[in-house]
């Protein structure tokens, strides 16, 4: 089997819908290879990067950079997985109220560092919040998913 890994601080209920939806977009896709392991990035351990295949990244925009948590994570999982994991395959999505410039700019900086590979544009949700944003967060779900799935990442 191949695990994909969503690492996703969702502390609103919003983010909460997004993660959510993601969780069902993996589920109803009918994978025959693949499962599924999500986690809050407080409770992500670099071994979970390195047990992972692919790993899509969420979180919401907070003083123009990625939240505390996700931050933490990569502060712990740097160098533990900076040799064995280039090459792993990322997407990821960002809630911003109003930017997400910022965020995008910081997982850029620091997905080069490690080498992971961006298989999707970053999904920024912006504004106010719109019912489409699920729509959006299940997309990059599913192909995700089963690109894996089907060995094409
Ligand atoms: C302390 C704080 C700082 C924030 N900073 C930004 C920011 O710099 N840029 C931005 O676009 N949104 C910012 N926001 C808005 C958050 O991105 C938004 O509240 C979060 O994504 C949750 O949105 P939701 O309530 O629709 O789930 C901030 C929110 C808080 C609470």
């Amino acid at each position: 089997m191949k695990r994909l890994l969503i690492v996703f601080h969702a502390p609103s209920e919003n983010t909460q819908k997004m993660l959510n939806a993601m969780k069902q977009a993996v589920s109803r896709a009918g994978l025959k290879q693949v499962e599924c392991v999500i986690k809050a990035p407080l409770q992500t351990q670099p071994q979970d990067v390195l047990d992972c295949d692919a790993i899509i990244l969420g979180t919401p925009e907070n003083l123009g950079y990625m939240s505390g948590a996700l931050k933490d994570f990569f502060d712990r999982s740097y160098y533990p997985c900076l040799e064995e994991k280039q090459g792993l395959p990322v997407a990821a999505v960002v809630r911003a109220g109003q930017d997400g410039t910022g965020t995008c700019r910081a997982l850029t900086t620091i997905l080069t560092g490690l080498k992971w590979r961006w298989v999707q544009e970053i999904v920024v949700c912006k504004g106010p919040w719109q019912e489409s944003f699920v729509q959006d967060c299940q997309d990059l779900a599913e192909a995700m998913a089963v690109a894996l799935d089907e060995g094409m990442i």
